[in-house]
């Protein structure tokens, strides 16, 4: 990749064609865990490069400002959640959830200047375990749909969430990489010949130890299916080990699920270089407790991460990496298989130099993002449509991953797909 390349890839702040794709997106920006109360505190969320308040007004509204007045640019973070509003500290001017000034105290009662001003805020939807928000083009504005992690209204799922130190597109390339977990997270993702993988309290185990998977995909509209199809422990000269991985524009990846979790990642930039870690667990019939996912994660904020969602491992501290543990077996010596693959997306520094990369044949998936976004971007630099904006398209919600030993004959792409995306399929093929 040039150097050119990396940036329309990575860079998403002001008029960068990457943000205008994010942003014709409802945008995960928070959970509701952290502005449950009504008239409660204002939480300072910082999204593609813009610093925003999120508050619940004393109604129970959500809105999503600019976190510097208009008036004098005072951070309004600090300010009075009151009857209906946000109130400045500074001169005391008032906004409504929809940016609307409901009140100027320090201007002449007869003022215009109330009706001439409106701050920067943006549609909000809570849903789905998140706090949405669509910071795009108003008039292109597409009503809010379920994601794949929240089928129905009741499915209960979980977050672990993590402000990472690094450009968005290098940890959701983590996510598509398949080849690193057989090496990575050895000690934590064990091969040992069960049906479907586990998840245990430790580890999770998997039916099969190939080091080197073969990576086959499948591009859509909405993005692209791969698989990395290994030999089982068992009947491996009848039958694949597949494991198919979803990439779905702009940031989310649907990863294989197992017995116990099904597992998405959204990806979401803070600003060019720095982004929010989602990682979110459900499952369709059994239910997920948040507090056990969390520590199954080794991110418990209080424990392992600071209220902000901080991790307490650091590029500073060596990721508190464990040598003595290292000579006694564990492959990294660094405990939580989250916090062995942040240490690998931030050492490779702000923005990856990918110009200076060596790829090969397990690399597939990454080569494929980085194609199919960057030939993305290229398009909204040439006025076309955003990616996974046509229609007809697959909901969110009906897209899947899959993983499971399965006869060699299958068809892998057919793995886990929904008969919506069989049918798009077909109607495209005629
Ligand atoms: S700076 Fe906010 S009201 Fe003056
Ligand atoms: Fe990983």
């Amino acid at each position: 990749m040039t150097p050119e390349e990396n940036d329309l890839l990575c860079r998403v702040e002001g008029d960068a064609p990457m943000g205008k794709i994010h942003r014709s997106f409802w945008i995960p920006a928070c959970l509701p865990e952290e502005v449950a109360e009504s008239g409660g505190k204002p939480l300072r969320v910082r999204l593609y490069g813009e610093d925003l308040v999120i508050f619940r007004d004393s109604a129970g509204r959500l809105g999503a400002l600019g976190e510097y007045c208009p008036h004098r640019r005072v951070s309004l973070a600090y300010g009075r959640n009151e009857e209906c509003g946000l109130r400045c500290l500074y001169h005391g001017w008032k906004f409504d959830v929809d940016g609307t000034i409901t009140d100027m105290p320090s201007e002449p009662a007869d003022t215009r200047m109330k009706q001439n001003i409106k701050h920067v805020a943006y549609p909000v939807h809570e849903g789905a375990g998140f706090v949405w928000l669509w910071m795009g083009d108003r008039a292109a504005m597409r009503p809010w749909e379920p994601p794949t992690w929240a089928p129905t209204a009741d499915t209960t799922i979980a977050v672990v969430r993590l402000k990472i130190r690094c450009n968005w597109a290098q940890v959701l390339e983590g996510a598509i990489d398949s080849a690193h977990s057989s090496s990575l997270h050895s000690s934590d993702f064990l091969g040992v010949p069960v049906d479907k993988a586990e998840a245990h309290e430790t580890t999770w185990v998997r039916p099969s130890a190939d080091k080197a998977p073969r990576m086959v995909s499948q591009l859509n509209g909405w993005g692209f299916r791969y698989a990395a199809i290994r030999r089982p422990l068992y009947n491996e000269d009848t039958h694949h080990y597949v494991r198919t991985t979803l990439f779905v524009a702009p940031f989310y990846v649907l990863i294989p699920p197992n017995a116990t979790y099904n597992v998405a990642q959204a990806l979401v930039p803070i600003d060019d270089e720095n982004c929010w870690f989602n990682f979110i667990a459900w499952h369709p019939t059994k239910g997920i407790s948040t507090q056990d996912w969390r520590k199954f994660c080794h991110a418990t904020p209080g424990v392992d991460l600071d209220p902000a969602w901080v991790p307490r491992r650091t590029r500073a501290n060596d990721y508190l990496q464990d040598r003595a543990a290292m000579a006694a077996g564990d492959w990294t010596g660094i405990q939580g298989f989250t916090f062995q693959d942040m240490a690998m997306w931030e050492t490779m520094g702000p923005i990856a130099q990918r110009s200076e990369e060596r790829l090969g044949v397990s690399d597939l998936a990454v080569v494929q993002f980085r194609r199919q976004m960057v030939a993305a971007a290229q398009a909204v630099v040439d006025g076309k449509p955003v990616i996974g904006t046509a229609e007809p398209r697959v909901p969110f919600v009906k897209l899947a991953s899959f993983e499971g030993v399965v006869p060699k004959n299958v068809d892998w792409a057919t793995l886990g797909v929904d008969e919506v995306e069989l049918a798009l399929r077909a109607q495209a093929a005629e």
